[in-house]
């Protein structure tokens, strides 16, 4: 490309949402047909829909939001849990409520959340959906809900949208509002060789340099340069910006190996189960319990039997302070949350 054009290409794509919202405003008439014609109820503008799938497609909206209330259960089934055990469930990156519409049926005894960081799609929520609450939350945590507030938390497709930093903050957040007993369903683009579709002599196809997800495929599985390949074999996580949008490098796609999630993720929240895509069959998910701060371990002063607690208060924590909830084992090594990654 000419240098010269790069800036305003830059611009148009960083500034694409407003183009996309004047054809929106087309493809919301032909919404109202689908809508009165299939008899659906609770359906959030094109461009929400978009936002959160990569296609305006009503139909994909429905189907992949009842999928994903079965592929919960079935986790959940997995522990001996049903989402009637529950109090209080939120939906960590709800979008437009794809999920959460599929809960009213337990509305009335389970209380409902969602937050997320597009405020839009949270002001839409509110008008749609009188059987949950939502809060929109900012880039960096904390959530606005106090310690230990839920029995599940479940974050579908977000862990496969975060860097590598972000992901471990938020994953400490999500620590800090579950319940003791509570469960974490996250979802992760699992990495199998196998699961890779992209030739190796092909790379992905770039549009002025940037790789478009939609334009050049649909499949995150088609997202993945040779490079990000042999990142994923050596490290077991890669990070692929989209490089588009108001978010410019901070977003994009995210790749998981199972050993990383078992190894590094697990030093943040102990993990329950890890089922290989037992999301939608596509996805796979990993159902963390809470890590608790362990009681620092008084010192023995010795000559004496029992531990001194003037003494046993001054002294500094032997280190990482993190285990398992009560009632659970604890685990065989000390976690701590704040270790470099692998
Ligand atoms: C692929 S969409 C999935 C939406 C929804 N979970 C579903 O399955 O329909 C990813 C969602 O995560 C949200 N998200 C990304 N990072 C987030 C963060 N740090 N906190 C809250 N939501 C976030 C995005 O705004 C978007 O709504």
């Amino acid at each position: 490309m000419n240098p010269q054009m790069k800036p305003l290409m830059d611009a148009v794509l960083a500034n694409y949402a407003p183009f996309a919202k004047l054809s929106a405003g087309l493809v919301n008439q032909w919404d109202q047909f689908v809508i009165h014609a299939t008899g659906y109820d609770l359906i959030p503008p094109v461009w929400l829909r978009y936002r959160i799938q990569g296609t305006p497609d009503i139909e994909t909206y429905v189907k992949a939001g009842r999928g994903s209330r079965q592929s919960i259960e079935l986790a959940l089934e997995s522990q001996g849990r049903r989402l009637t055990d529950m109090s209080d469930i939120l939906d960590f990156g709800c979008g437009c409520g794809r999920t959460l519409r599929w809960f009213r049926d337990i509305a009335g005894s389970v209380r409902l959340h969602g937050t997320d960081i597009d405020s839009e799609a949270i002001a839409w929520n509110r008008t749609a959906y009188d059987f949950a609450s939502f809060n929109s939350n900012g880039m960096e945590p904390p959530l606005d809900y106090p310690d230990n507030s839920f029995d599940l938390i479940y974050a579908l497709s977000v862990f496969t949208h975060l860097t590598e930093e972000a992901q471990v903050k938020w994953l400490e957040e999500l620590n800090r509002v579950l319940k003791p007993d509570g469960l974490a369903l996250l979802t992760f683009l699992g990495y199998r060789p196998e699961k890779v579709r992209r030739p190796k002599n092909q790379p992905v196809p770039r549009i002025f340099g940037r790789r478009v997800l939609g334009l050049v495929s649909m499949d995150m599985w088609d997202f993945l340069d040779q490079s990000d390949i042999a990142e994923l074999e050596d490290k077991g996580f890669a990070f692929v910006p989209y490089d588009i949008g108001p978010l410019g490098k901070a977003y994009g796609i995210t790749y998981h190996r199972r050993d990383y999630v078992e190894s590094r993720l697990t030093q943040i929240m102990p993990l329950r189960a890890y089922l290989p895509d037992g999301f939608c069959n596509y996805l796979d998910i990993g159902l963390f319990g809470k890590a608790v701060p362990k009681p620092p371990t008084a010192k023995k002063t010795p000559g004496k039997s029992a531990p001194d607690k003037k003494a046993a208060k001054s002294e500094p924590s032997a280190g990482p302070a993190y285990g398992d909830a009560p009632k659970d084992e604890p685990p065989a090594e000390a976690a701590d949350p704040t270790a470099p990654s692998s």
